[in-house]
Parts: C-alpha cells; structure tokens; sequence
C-alpha cells in the first residue's frame, strides 16, 4: 500500500466518524517552548490547556514533524528519522478512552489489514480502564503495562500531558526476542500512540516533571507514523525504504558510486544523507534558513551532516541539487509548497553546500594532522585545543569534529573546547568594549555604580533633561576625576540621561551637556558596565566637577535619522527573511 493511500485511509476513517481534516502546519512551531514541529497535536496546545476554544470538537490531520533527539540514532536503526508525518486523531472534550482505543484497533485491522494476532497494546501502570477496553479486543496476555518512560506522554516541555497506550506490531522472530514491546522494540515496532490528555505539566527534566493540575477536558491526542506504517505495509526494512524515501535514497547511491545493501556501513551513511536531505528540503520550504542558532542552526547542521557522508561514500562533486529534485518529486505531490518555489529551496541548500565544502577542504588536513597526533602520542582524544583550532580557523562546528572524530575512532575533550571557547569569548567582549570606549579600566566605573546606582534612561520620553554628575573618569588612563576644565576629554556618568548608549545595533546619541559656566560636546555614548551610561564628551568651554547639575540636550535631529535608518534596517531584514 502507497503512503498515499495509507494517509487517504487515515483520513477518511476519522472523517466518517466525525473529525474535521486539518491541513498540517507549518513546521515553524507558533510555539515559543519549541523550535519545531515535533508531534501532531503541537498546533492544537492551546485547545487542550484551555486557552482557545477549540473550533472543532474531533479533528484529523497528518502533520509534518522534525525531531532531532535521536539524530545519532537516523539511518542507524528502522525506525528513527528527523522527518516524519504524524497522522493523528483528537477530541477536545468529546470522545475519551472508550472511542479511541476501537477507532484505532478497526482501522488498524480493518482499514490497513492487520491480523489482530499480529498485535499488542500497553497501558501506562495504574489505568485499569484503558486495560479494560483493550480486553474487549486482545487476550491479556498481549497487553503489558509500562511505566512514566514509554506510557506517559508530554511535549517535553511544560503543557498538556497524560497517560497514553500504544499499539504494536510483532514483526516476527527473526526480528528479536519474544516478550512483547517489553522485551524488543526492533521486534515489536511502535505503530500508534493514544494519549489520553487530561494533565498539565510543570518544568522539569524529561520524566522528573510535576503534574501540576487537571486539564480542563479530557481529550484524546494520536500519532500514528506514517513512514513506520508504510514500512510494515510496504514489506521494506526500514522508513527509507519506503516508496516516498527510496527514490532519494537511491539518487544518494548513484552520486556517490555506492550500492545500497552491499556494505552494512555505507548503508548508514545513505540512509543518513536521504534523510537529512529530506529533512532540510521540508524545513526550508517552511521558511527556514540556515544559520548557526536555533531551527538555522538545526538546519544547517542537517544539510552539513548529509554534504559531509556523500563525501565519505565518495561523491566528488556537488550533490544536493539532484538529492533535492528527488525529495521534490517524492514529496511534491503531498507538500506542493516543494514545488511552487523548487528553484528558491534548492538555491538556499547549493549555496551552504558550497559553503561546507570548502570548509571541510581546508579544514580536513588540520583534523588528520591533530588526530594522527593524538594517536601518535598514544591518545584515543583529540585535544581541546585542537577542536578549538579548527572552530576558530576553519568553522568546524564542534558536532563535526566529534562526528569525523568518533569515524577516526577518537573522542573530543568538549570540556576543553568549551574552556577555550568561553576565554575566546570573554577576551573578545573587553576587547569590543576597550574599541568603543577607549582604554579605559573598567574597574573605575564599578564604585560608581555602586555609590550612585544604575543610570536612569528616560531617551524615550524626553530629549533634554536636567540631571547630575555623578561621576567623571579619564579617558585614556581610567582614572576617577573630581574635576575637569576646557580641552579635557572624559567620560561622565549622570544620575539621569536621555542619551541613547549604542547597543542593539543602533548607533549612540550625540549631543551637548551644558552647565552654569560651560558645555561639553557629547561624542559617544556606551556602557561601560551593564546599567551604567557614559558619556564620552569634549569639554568645550568651563569647569565642570563631580556634583554639578547639567542640561542634557541630545542632537534631536539626529536621533531621528538614527531612529528611522534603524526601523529601515529592521524593514529591511524583514522583508528579506520574507522574499529569500
Ligand atoms: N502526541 C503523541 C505522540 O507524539 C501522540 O506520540
């Protein structure tokens, strides 16, 4: 059976029983607690906790989803891939328990053929009624109860949350010991999880979270893989063997000159370069671009992962114009947003392949020098220092250096690394605030900070303002000064000021200071310390010392050019994250 229809199947089932199909949503969660879409229901949180009214009592979808926790374990095992389709059903406050589990039983049976011999189901420890319900349609000794780990179900995040029971499918002996998913999950693969949502959880770590009250409706919330459904349906080994992987999965063999089935280690590496692929060709077309943070980064780190084991197999030249034509084709007719801007995803995954290439040329010799020393030296570690080197000169994430490391048979000392990372760090932010500020020795504005308080900005509301000096310190040799007369060049710290220190990418105020006797042109203004504003001022004319009341007057016409070039730039950048 084609993913097609076993997804048309699914639909329809719900939709004659009364759920209103959903097209899936973008995997750019609207969820801050997440960076994607990582399972069915995530759309429909807010009906859940209570926070929007449901506009549908029963709903179905098939939702595209990205989950990166396992990522080491992609192309390794059967049934771990980044991306997947969750085909689900969901009661907000309608059906419970007592529909559910026979909703999914008959189209498993019924609907996809299943011999009900074939299956097992679990229950989470204490839920007599969920037990009760699959007694009706298994013999109990097909159906297990499990713990928090496998029967309880949560984002991985605070939100709504329950006690789930999920269906399995006994693969037969050859795949592993007999038992029941208890005892083999390779054996008896997952196909369906029915989570009876009823709780809200609080923070916590994956299974170490507070259930923190009642939902205020018991719903129902599914997933059934659509992939892993289609492996079983289709007869194939694995999720990428199915009829909308293979093909990419192939096209990853021809470029590479490598035969899927004739190496055990080079299939992990195509199932991984098909997958990745995949992946990224679904994050892109959802807006995402790749960068070193967040969902970019997520997406970069796909798209390096897959350029770098289509190297490893042997390809030479570029591969992922054609891996995405393949992945466009397979899952074009499903996700037409593939389609409609092909040529726009395809550039956006040329261009950071182009980019990684040469990366990896340059910074592959320095790796084998650093690891053929550690191994010289009779190390099974490559040195903190070196992963910092090749961070620091050739862009190497660290993830890379531990992957080539661990093919090479090496661990990375990470926690050296991220020492020289942090001192890499630290010493670029004095040097930022040395360039901006002068040489000035901070440590003269930490007494003043601590005598006066943090600098009160009021540049939202006001251009001018009366306030105080409440400290002066010289420019240059950062020393404290109680006075300063015609000529000097300071900085001077007031109770108050209008004047915008530059930071968030908006450039500083400038300005006058002027005072009984004299003024001061203001010629920058920064932080030194957090919560405190300098200003770097010329004395123009007079005397002025610590105590002495000034009107603060900032350039108004320039702080409105700034102001508008800045809300240009931020148009700007708007504008091109929407059109590229
Ligand atoms: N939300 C449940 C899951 O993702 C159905 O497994």
């Amino acid at each position: 059976m084609d993913t097609a229809e076993i997804r048309r199947r699914f639909l329809n089932h719900f939709s004659e029983r009364g759920h209103t199909v959903v097209p899936s949503a973008s995997l750019v969660a609207q969820d801050p607690t997440l960076l994607l879409v990582n399972a069915g229901m995530v759309p429909f949180k807010p009906y859940f906790l209570g926070d929007l009214k449901a506009p549908w009592r029963r709903a179905t979808s098939v939702q595209k989803c990205v989950r990166t926790v396992d990522i080491d374990n992609v192309g390794r095992t059967a049934r771990h891939a980044s991306f997947f389709q969750m085909c689900g059903n969901f009661s907000f406050g309608d059906y419970f328990k007592a529909e559910a589990i026979p909703f999914a039983f008959e189209l498993v049976t019924e609907g996809y053929g299943f011999r009900p011999d074939d299956l097992w189901a679990t229950v989470y420890l204490d839920d007599d009624e969920a037990e009760a319900i699959w007694r009706t349609l298994l013999p109990a000794e097909r159906i297990q109860r499990r713990g928090k780990k496998d029967n309880f179900w949560s984002m991985g995040v605070p939100g709504p949350c329950g006690p789930c029971s999920e269906i399995y499918f006994d693969r037969g002996p050859e795949y592993g010991r007999e038992g029941g998913p208890e005892a083999d999950e390779d054996r008896y693969l997952e196909i369906w999880n029915l989570v009876f949502m009823q709780y809200a959880r609080g923070e916590g770590s994956e299974y170490g979270y507070e259930i923190v009250g009642d939902l205020p409706a018991r719903n129902i919330d599914t997933g059934m893989g659509l992939e892993r459904m289609a492996t079983i349906l289709q007869g194939v080994e694995n999720l990428y063997e199915i009829d909308i992987s293979r093909p990419v999965l192939d096209a990853a063999g021809r470029l590479t000159g490598t035969r899927y089935g004739a190496d055990p280690a080079a299939d992990v590496r195509l199932r991984v370069v098909a997958d990745h692929t995949r992946t990224a060709a679904m994050l892109i077309s959802d807006g995402v671009s790749p960068s070193n943070e967040g969902r970019g980064y997520v997406l970069r780190r796909m798209l390096r992962r897959a350029v770098r084991d289509a190297r490893l197999l042997g390809a030479r030249e570029p591969v992922m114009a054609e891996l995405f034509a393949e992945a466009r084709q397979a899952m074009g007719p499903i996700y037409p947003e593939l389609v409609d801007q092909a040529e726009a995803i395809t550039a956006v995954a040329v261009a950071e392949e182009a980019a990684f290439l040469e990366t990896l040329r340059t910074g592959t010799t320095l790796f084998d020098t650093a690891a053929s020393q550690a191994r010289a030296s009779g190390s099974a570690q490559l040195s903190g220092d070196a992963a910092f080197r090749l961070h620091d000169t050739y862009g190497f994430p660290i993830d890379l250096t531990i992957d080539m490391a661990a093919d090479a048979g090496l661990t990375v000392d990470e926690a050296g690394f991220r020492r020289l990372m942090e001192r890499q760090r630290a010493a670029a932010k004095a040097d930022r605030a040395a360039r901006r500020i002068g040489n000035l020795d901070l440590s003269a504005f930490r007494p003043i900070l601590a005598a006066a308080g943090p600098t009160a900005f009021t540049g939202y509301a006001e251009l001018t303002r009366e306030s105080g000096v409440v400290g002066i310190v010289g420019i240059g040799d950062g020393r404290s000064l109680t006075t300063v007369g015609e000529g000097d060049e300071v900085g001077i710290v007031l109770d108050t000021t209008p004047f915008y220190a530059e930071g968030g990418g908006q450039e500083a105020d400038l300005g006058r200071l002027r005072f009984d006797g004299g003024e001061c042109e203001v010629l920058d203004v920064q932080r030194p310390v957090p919560d405190l504003v300098m200003h770097r001022v010329k004395v123009l004319r007079g005397e002025l010392r610590v105590g002495a009341e000034v009107a603060a007057e900032v350039d108004v016409e320039r702080r409105r050019a700034v102001s508008r070039s800045h809300t240009a730039t931020h148009l700007v950048h708007t504008a091109f994250r929407r059109a590229l």
